[in-house]
Order: C-alpha cells, then structure tokens, then sequence
C-alpha cells in the first residue's frame, strides 16, 4: 500500500514522540530534551536524545536518529507500512484501505519501481541459470564448490548470450524504457537497446532487507572486465552497501567477516561463517563502517593476501576505528582469499585463523616493519622510532601501556628504551609524525578538513531550523546549491524553501523524506543535533553563524573562480567574494 505524504505527516504529527518513546525507553528531561539510554546500541551513559520540539530522536553515541515512524520501525523492526499501522491506530487515525491494482504500483515513485524492476530481473537471471541455456553458467558455480542451496541462497543467476535477452522480457512485462535505463540494466542509445549483462554469472545484491538493488555479473573463466557491477542508481549506493550484510545482520556472533569478493562471502556463508560481508567492488567507506556499527562492535578484515589486500587493508582499518569498531587482521597465507583457503583447508582451519587474527594496531606495525631493513642499525632505530610514533598516538595511558608492551615483545624492542621514545613524543605529536615519513600524515588533514566542512553544513542547516531569523541575513547569499551530498543538498532546499515561505520548518517532516534509508536518515537527524552552546551568547551566535556562512561560500566561490574562464562571470565572482567578506547577520 502506498500512503500519500499527508496521511504519514498526520499520523507523525499526531504521535508525540517524547510519549511514545516512553513507552520503551525510561527518559529524562534535561535542558529542553530528554534523555535516556539507547536503545539501539549497548551503553551505560546516556546518550540518546528526543527533542520534543523538533519532534526527533538522536544518539551521540551510535548515531541512530530519526523521528517517530522510524523508531517503531527499528524498535519493533517493522516495516513502513506496519509501523503506520501501529502509530495510526494509536492516534485513532483511520488509514486508507485498499487493494493495490497494477496501475497504482506503476504510480508508485521511481525508488519502488527500480525494486520491481530489479526483483523481476533478478528472478529472470535465476530461472535462466537453472533453464537449458545456463547450464554453461551452472558448471561454472558448481565447479567452483557451490551447492545448489547456497546457489539459491544468494539468489545466484545468468544472464544470457543475446544481448537483448533481458531488454524483451521486461519490456514485454510492461516496463518503459526510461525506467529500464534509470535502473542500469539496460543501456540505450542511438543504436539501440543492449543489456548491460550478458554470459555471466550474475549476483544480485541485496540491501538489509533482501531487496534486490543491483547485480555483479563475473565472466565464466577467463576474461575482461573479470567482474562488471551495475553502476550507481538513485537504489544502488555502493557506499552504503555490503554484499551479504542482509544474511550477515542475523548472524549469532559477535562480529562481522570482512571481505573483498562476492565469492568470499559465498564460500565463507557454505562453510558456516554467516557472518560474512564484502564491498562491492570499490573501496571501504565510512559510510560502510557506520553500517556495520549498527550490528556489531568488532571487525575482522579477512582481504586478500597480495600486497594490494594488505594495502586495502591498511585503509580500512582508520576507517573502521573511525566509526568506534575494533578491528583484528586475519592471516589466510599461503592462500589468496577465503574462497581459496577454505576450499584447500577446510572450515575447522579457517576457524583456527579467526581465532589467531592480529589486532589491527599489530598488524599496522608489523606492515610498517616490512618497509624497513632490520639487519641496517640505521633502518631498524627508523622503525622503532616510526612505532614510538605511532604509538604515543594512544592518549589512553593505559592503553598505549598495553600496546607499547605487545610491541616491545612482537619486535623485540627493549620494552623501557621504547617507552622513552614514546614519552619523548607524547608531548610533540606532529614533529614525531614528521620523523616518521613513512607515515600518512597529509589524507588525514584532508579527512579534517572535509570533516569541518561537513560538521559547517549541518551546523548551518541546523541553525537555519531553529533561528529562522537568521534567514533575513541569508537570503540572496545562501543557495541549496552552497550544500553538498545526497543529504545536505535537499535538507536545505527545503528549510530554505519554507523560509522563503514564510512558514514554520519542521525538522521532523523533513524527515519523513529520507525514510527509506536508514543511514541517510541518520545524517538527517544529526544535522539537526548539531547545536551551539546553549549557553553562548547572541552576539557569539551571530558571529559563529557569519564565520561559518563566509567558510561555506568562500569554499564554493574558490573553487568556481578556479574553473571559470569567461572573464566577465570571473568579475562578478570576485565582487561576490569580496561582498562576502563584508556579510554580517543579526539575530532577533
Ligand atoms: P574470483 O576470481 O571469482 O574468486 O573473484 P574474487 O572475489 O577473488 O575477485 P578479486 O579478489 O579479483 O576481486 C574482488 C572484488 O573486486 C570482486 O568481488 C568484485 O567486486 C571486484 N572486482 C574484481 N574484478 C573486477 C573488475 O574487473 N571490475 C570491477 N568493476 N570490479 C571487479
Ligand atoms: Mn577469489
């Protein structure tokens, strides 16, 4: 059933969240908001957040966020539908009834009908690797130790050799080829329709909740591009994806298998390791890790043996203790991936190396060791400095107590010489970052300084929802298009929208707008927990507000002066810039 946005706004409005969520979760009022401990995530203090003005939820600690509907959803783990069943009937709110016909889930938005049409092309591919035209494909799986049920399991595929074979189907089933581009599958062009995929093996991949959002299709042997993946659709964020994570989220243990192939997290679910997740095909995010955050605290990264697994590897990790995981390095050699070494040793042994996994710091020193010469004095007194270095990074003294201990021992370093070395840096961090080239000091200034413009974006958007006087001073100067991403682009189109409206923002109904992902809804709910101090006067809140609207615009304008070449537009963006600096904004 498809619910018009006025009836999900009337049953949100109509449900006060702070009494809702009291139903579950004791809280506390403090200041203007109520606390209480999370429900999402294990904690002692508390840190979630229900704003009744803003009629929101939002934890500091786990980042879980959203408003009323989406707390029934993730509380009770339903659906849309059923959480507005609930929160209706609460509200004595009588829902619409109906059957749906075909031609209201035609109606339905775009986002539905690429599921559907996603869903349809997924079942085409996994009847024609079982028809008599996939047996090709069928041979390949089974000879690379696939079962039949775990074939079925992961919904595995083939797509076949014409290449307008999935084009005739679905078209032939109704579909429109303006939905059959959007959704990827098919390229059309002046020459014509052609499937994106064809004599593959096809994966789909699946969301959390087992809908299917877009496919890989890997070559039967030999050849070239081994592995193609759909390309990104308003569905398909490959960012916010793992392959498996839909099985892996019911998995019993403690933490997730982190791999980089589909069928590494194939073999490794038949071998019982359902707690298997991969990347699909691009790097670790950390919109991956904050995924992961959700069902587990701990991570152990099982890529590929090769120099650029370990290197991928080294990437992941700040990312993955970015998000507040722990994080342990598993060792297949002499195999390549998982695939291979459970197919050569079996699961009791793949088992065994879980269980010997290395702490991801370990593992860090260890590959740092690898870029010295341990037989030249010169080289190894340059390695214990880089890992004194490293390790004075831990602020925690007991902490960095324990890891100096495990370092001295794993290398051989007298335990006090090292910790000399440590104390010796603690107090001057950047200049032992300095002696240490072989570390990455440069991407993480980067990583700070996008984390400023972001932490700009939100502080702004959220001062926008709150202060709505500022927006006298901002309009005309600050556009939608001064914000960046999938999620801070349209949150401000419309705060802005409705200012400019005259009316009243509504945090929580804004929401309302990014229900269907979990973790963009996050983000939402963050912009609007991003506060200033309470406590911070008028005249520091003005300031604050004209320092960051100057930081914001000044960033875009560099860039566009950069790129422009017509001289006169080039004149009229230094004039901007230089009005910029004379910006000042007066609250009520
Ligand atoms: P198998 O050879 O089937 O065992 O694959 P693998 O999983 O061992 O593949 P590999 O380690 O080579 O690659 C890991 C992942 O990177 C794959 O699962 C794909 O997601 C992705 N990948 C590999 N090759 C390609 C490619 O040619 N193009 C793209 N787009 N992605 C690839
Ligand atoms: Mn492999």
């Amino acid at each position: 059933m498809y619910y018009p946005e006025e009836i999900v706004e009337e049953v949100r409005s109509r449900n006060d969240i702070v009494a809702v969520i009291s139903q579950y979760v004791k809280l506390m009022k403090r200041g203007g908001n109520y606390f209480g401990l999370c429900p999402f995530h294990g904690e002692k203090t508390a840190s979630f957040s229900v704003s009744p003005s803003k009629q929101m939820y939002y934890c500091f600690g786990c980042g879980a966020g959203g408003n009323v509907i989406t707390f029934v959803m993730e509380y009770e783990n339903y659906t849309f539908p059923e959480a507005l069943k609930v929160l209706a009937d609460r509200a004595g709110i009588a829902l619409p009834q109906g059957e749906e016909t075909e031609e209201q889930k035609r109606q339905a938005d775009l986002r539905s009908q690429l599921l559907e049409v996603n869903k349809e092309a997924a079942r085409y591919y996994y009847y024609q690797l079982r028809g008599q035209g996939g047996e090709r494909g069928y041979r390949y799986l089974a000879g690379r130790g696939l079962t039949p049920e775990t074939m079925k399991k992961f919904g595995l595929g083939y797509s076949p050799m014409a290449n307008q074979a999935l084009y005739r189907y679905l078209k032939n089933k109704g579909w429109k080829d303006e939905l059959l581009r959007e959704s990827g599958l098919v390229k059309i062009d002046e020459r014509g329709a052609r499937d994106r995929f064809w004599n593959r093996v096809m994966f789909p991949i699946m969301d959390g909740n087992n809908r299917v959002i877009g496919f890989g299709g890997r070559v039967m042997g030999e050849g070239e591009p081994k592995y193609l993946n759909s390309p990104e659709t308003r569905l398909f964020d490959k960012s916010r994806n793992l392959y498996g994570l839909n099985l892996a989220r019911r998995s019993r243990r403690p933490y997730l298998l982190l791999c980089e192939g589909y069928m590494d997290v194939i073999a490794l679910h038949q071998a019982g390791f359902d707690c298997a997740v991969a990347s699909l095909g691009t790097a670790f995010t950390p919109g991956h890790a904050l995924l992961i955050k959700r069902y587990v605290s701990e991570v152990i990264i099982t890529y590929d043996s090769d120099g650029a697994g370990q290197k991928a590897a080294l990437r992941a990790i700040p990312i993955l203790k970015g998000a507040g995981l722990s994080v342990k390095v598993l060792n297949m050699k002499p195999y390549k991936d998982p695939d291979e070494f459970i197919v050569h040793l079996g699961a009791e042994a793949y088992e065994e190396r879980i269980g010997q996994a290395v702490n991801a710091f370990l593992f860090e020193i260890d590959a740092l060791r690898g870029q010295y010469d341990l037989s030249d004095p010169e080289s190894k007194t340059r390695f214990h400095r880089a890992a004194a270095a490293r390790l004075s990074e831990f602020d925690d003294e007991l902490e960095r107590n324990n890891y100096l201990e495990a370092v001295a021992a794993r290398h051989q370093i007298p335990r006090e010489a090292l910790r000399e070395m440590v104390n010796r840096y603690g107090g001057r961090r950047v200049t032992a970052e300095a002696e240490a080239p072989e570390q990455e000091g440069r991407p993480r200034k980067k990583k700070e300084k996008d984390e400023g413009f972001q932490e700009d974006q939100r502080l702004l958007l959220n001062f926008l929802a709150t202060e709505p006087s500022a927006y006298r001073g901002l309009k005309g100067v600050l556009r939608p298009e001064d914000f960046t991403g999938p999620v801070y682009r349209p949150v401000a189109e419309t705060i802005l929208g409705t200012l400019e409206k005259g009316e009243p923002v509504q945090p929580a109904a804004i929401l309302s707008q990014f229900l269907e992902d979990e973790e963009t809804r996050n983000q939402v709910a963050a912009v609007f927990h991003t506060a200033l101090s309470q406590e911070s006067t008028k005249e520091e809140r003005e300031k604050i507000l004209t320092e960051t609207v100057r930081r914001l615009k000044r960033a875009r304008l560099d860039s566009q002066v950069r790129e422009e070449t017509d001289p006169r537009r080039l004149q009229e963006l230094i004039l901007e810039k230089a009005r910029l600096e004379a910006l000042h904004i007066f609250l009520d």
